[in-house]
C-alpha cells in the first residue's frame, strides 16, 4: 500500500501552547497519522527571540526568528498561529492566509476583537480558520455548539471560563492562599496570559464568552459592550462568608436569550456547593448548555495549560487535514460578514444577592440599611453580622436577599454608599443556586 504524502505543519509560537503541540505531533505521531490517514510533521517553527531555550526540538532543526520563513514555505499547507495579543498575531494570520495557510489558533483575544475581518479573509481565499483551543482550553466546547449542537435553538450558556482566576479563588478558597502568591504561581504553572489582568478583571472570560454566543445564537457581540468584573476586586472574607452560606465564589460567565437580545455578563458569583460549577476547582473550566431539544448539559475539563490546550489545537489540525474544518467552516457561516451585531440587554435578571456592607457599629445603623433595601422593594433572606469590628469602627454586614432585579439592587446599594452609616462600597455578588 502507498504511503499518504506527509503534511507539513508550520509553527507560529513556541511558548506554553506552542512547545505542546510539536510536543504532541512528535510523540504521538502514530496516533494523530491513524487519525489523520496521513502523517502530519512539524516542518517548521518560529518564535521571537531565538536565544531563549526551549523545552521541545523542532524536528529537522527549523527554527527561525522570523514568521515569514512558515509564511512563504510552499510545502506547508497548514499553520498553528500560538502567538498571543492582537499584534503582531493578526498581521501574521493575514499572511498566513494570503499565503494559502489553513491556520488553526488558540488566540481568543485576536478572534474577539478581528474575528469577522480575518473569517471573511479566509474565506475569499478558500482557507478555514479552526480555533477549539479558543475558548475553554481541552474542552471540546466549540465543536459541541458549532457542530453537535446544531440541531438545536440554544436558550443559555454558563460556563466558567478563566483557567487562571478559577485557580486564583480556589486556591484562597481551599488554602485561605494569599491572591497576588497563587496568581504567581498560574503564571509559573502557564496558565494566566502574557499581561494576567486580562485574566483577573475579567477581559478573557469575555471574549471566550463572545466567541461561544456568536456560535451559539448566531449573533456577533462586540466583546468590549459585555458587562464584566473581574476577580480582582474579591478578598479572603468574602471567600468565607459565602462558604458560611454554603456557597462558592466563581468567576461566571452567562448569556442568554430576553425579549429578542442577549442578556450578557461576567462576574464573580456565589454558586451553591454541590452544583457543578461549585465543584469546577483548579484551572478546570465548565460550560453549562440549554438547547431546546437536547435540555442541559454539562462539560467539564481542564481549561488551561500547556497539554490540554495542545490537545484541542493538535484536534483541529487533524481537522483541517481531513477536511472536516473546511466542511465546518463553509456550511456554518460562522463569523460571516452578514452575522447581525447582537444587542446587548440590559442585565436585570431577578436573582438572589450576596451583599457586603461594611456598617458603623452604633445603635440604628442596622435599622437604616434594611430600611433602604426595602424602600427599593428587596426582601432579605438571611443576614451575619459577627462580633468583629475593624479599627475604624465599622463591621461588616452580610445580606443574602430573595430574588430581585440588578438595577434595584444597584440603586439600593448607591443610596446605602452615600450615606453616613457605611464605610466605603459594598459588594454585591449575584447567587447562582443552580
Ligand atoms: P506564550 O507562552 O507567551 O508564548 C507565545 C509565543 O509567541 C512565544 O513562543 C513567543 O516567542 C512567540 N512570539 C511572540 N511574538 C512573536 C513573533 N513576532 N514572531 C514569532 N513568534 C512570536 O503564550 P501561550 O501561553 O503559549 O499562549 C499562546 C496563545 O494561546 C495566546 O493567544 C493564549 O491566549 C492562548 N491560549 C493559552 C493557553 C494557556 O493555557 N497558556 C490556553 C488557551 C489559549 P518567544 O518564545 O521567542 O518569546
Ligand atoms: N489565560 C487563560 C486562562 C488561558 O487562564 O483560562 C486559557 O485560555
Amino acid at each position: 500500500m502507498a504511503v499518504a504524502e506527509p503534511v507539513r505543519v508550520g509553527v507560529v509560537g513556541l511558548g506554553t501552547v506552542g512547545s505542546g503541540v510539536v510536543r504532541l505531533l512528535v510523540e504521538s505521531a502514530d496516533h494523530i497519522e491513524r487519525h489523520a490517514g496521513r502523517p502530519i510533521v512539524v516542518a517548521r517553527a518560529a518564535v521571537k527571540d531565538l536565544a531563549k531555550a526551549r523545552s521541545v526540538e523542532v524536528p529537522g532543526g527549523h527554527l527561525s526568528a522570523d514568521w515569514r520563513d512558515v509564511s512563504r514555505d510552499p510545502a506547508i499547507s497548514v499553520a498553528a498561529l500560538l502567538v498571543g495579543g492582537l499584534e503582531p498575531a493578526r498581521t501574521i494570520m493575514i499572511d498566513l492566509l494570503e499565503h494559502g495557510k489553513d491556520v488553526v489558533t488558540a488566540n481568543k483575544a485576536l478572534l474577539a476583537e478581528h474575528g469577522p475581518e480575518l473569517f471573511e479573509l479566509a474565506r475569499r481565499r478558500g482557507r478555514s480558520i479552526a480555533f477549539e483551543a479558543a475558548v475553554a482550553g481541552g474542552i471540546p466546547i466549540v465543536a459541541a455548539i458549532g457542530e453537535c449542537l446544531a440541531a438545536n435553538r440554544i436558550e443559555s450558556i454558563r460556563g466558567i471560563l478563566n483557567g487562571t482566576s478559577n485557580f486564583i479563588v480556589t486556591r484562597m478558597e481551599e488554602d485561605g492562599a494569599d491572591y497576588a502568591h497563587v496568581l504567581r504561581l498560574a503564571q509559573q504553572k502557564g496558565y494566566a496570559e502574557a499581561d494576567p489582568a486580562m485574566d483577573v478583571d475579567g477581559t478573557d472570560a469575555t471574549q471566550k464568552l463572545a466567541i461561544l454566543a456568536h456560535l451559539a445564537f448566531g449573533a456577533w457581540v462586540p466583546w468590549a459592550e459585555i458587562p464584566r468584573t473581574g476577580i480582582d476586586g474579591l478578598d479572603l472574607d468574602l471567600i468565607t462568608y459565602a462558604g458560611e452560606l454554603g456557597y462558592r465564589i466563581r468567576l461566571v460567565a452567562v448569556a442568554g436569550r430576553s425579549d429578542g437580545r442577549l442578556a450578557m455578563r461576567v462576574a464573580p458569583a456565589l454558586v451553591k456547593r454541590g452544583t457543578p460549577l461549585a465543584e469546577t476547582r483548579g484551572a478546570y473550566n465548565a460550560v453549562s448548555i440549554v438547547g431546546d431539544a437536547v435540555g442541559r448539559m454539562f462539560f467539564h475539563g481542564l481549561g488551561a495549560g500547556q497539554m490540554p490546550t495542545a490537545s484541542a489545537v493538535v484536534a483541529d489540525i487533524i481537522d483541517t487535514v481531513v477536511g472536516r474544518a473546511a466542511i465546518t467552516f463553509r456550511t456554518t457561516g460562522v463569523l460571516s460578514a452578514d452575522t447581525p451585531a447582537a444587542r446587548i440587554a440590559g442585565v436585570d435578571m431577578q436573582e438572589r444577592h450576596f451583599l457586603r456592607i461594611r456598617a458603623q457599629d452604633r445603635p440604628g445603623v442596622l435599622a437604616r440599611i434594611t430600611g433602604i433595601l426595602g424602600e427599593h422593594g428587596i426582601s432579605i433572606a438571611s443576614m451575619i453580622q459577627h462580633d468583629a469590628g475593624a479599627a475604624d469602627g465599622t463591621v461588616p454586614l452580610v445580606i443574602m436577599t430573595h430574588p430581585c432585579g440588578s438595577t434595584a439592587i444597584r440603586k439600593a446599594l448607591d443610596h446605602i454608599d452615600a450615606s453616613d452609616v457605611v464605610s466605603g462600597r459594598s459588594v454585591c455578588l449575584s447567587v447562582l443556586d443552580e
